[in-house]
């Protein structure tokens, strides 16, 4: 389950959204978000982002200094574009580019790995699932851990 303190408004509601029209699969959050009208998405996008969460960490240190890297640098030899390019050095994304500091790894981790079969499900409604979607199938799984854990120390 992700960490929402602290993120983005913009994304908050597109991701509900995205939950309402089944482009993006999860048993239990299309049910909730199902119950939520437009008022409602707002306020709870808004309050979310006034909350500005310290770190849990939980991503093993060893990995991280790798996870910066790729981070900041992206992976030049696989085409793979900085995240922080998108997502901002700080990590704290900005309008429809998600935070993913102080994210919990286990759920970055499982985002990017399962992206192809949560995100963009429904082909004739295309969304900014489109976007991520080369970058998560193109990361290895070590790729994937070390950013997901520097992405967790992230303040
Ligand atoms: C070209 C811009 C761009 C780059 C570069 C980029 N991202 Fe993203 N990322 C996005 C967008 C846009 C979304 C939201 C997609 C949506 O709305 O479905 C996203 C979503 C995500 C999510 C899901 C967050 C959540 O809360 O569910 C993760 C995890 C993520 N990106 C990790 C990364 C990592 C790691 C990198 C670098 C290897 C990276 N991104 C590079 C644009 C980018």
């Amino acid at each position: 389950m992700p960490r929402l303190a602290g993120q983005q408004p913009e994304y908050l509601a597109s991701q509900l959204q995205a939950f309402i029209d089944r482009r993006r699969t999860n048993p239990v959050m299309n049910n909730v978000a199902h119950v939520l009208d437009p008022e409602m998405v707002k306020a709870l996008a808004t309050y979310f982002k006034d909350l500005n969460p310290k770190p849990l960490g939980g991503g093993a240190k060893s990995l991280s200094s790798d996870g910066q890297k790729i981070y900041e640098e992206g992976v030049p030899s696989a085409n793979i574009p900085p995240c922080a390019s998108c997502h901002g050095t700080d990590g704290k994304g900005a309008d429809a580019f998600p935070r993913l500091a102080g994210q919990l790894p286990d759920y970055v981790q499982r985002k990017l790995a399962n992206w192809d079969k949560e995100r963009g499900q429904k082909k004739d409604q295309p969304d900014n699932s489109s976007i991520m979607q080369p970058i998560a199938h193109d990361l290895t799984e070590a790729q994937v851990k070390a950013v997901a854990a520097y992405v967790s120390q992230l303040n």
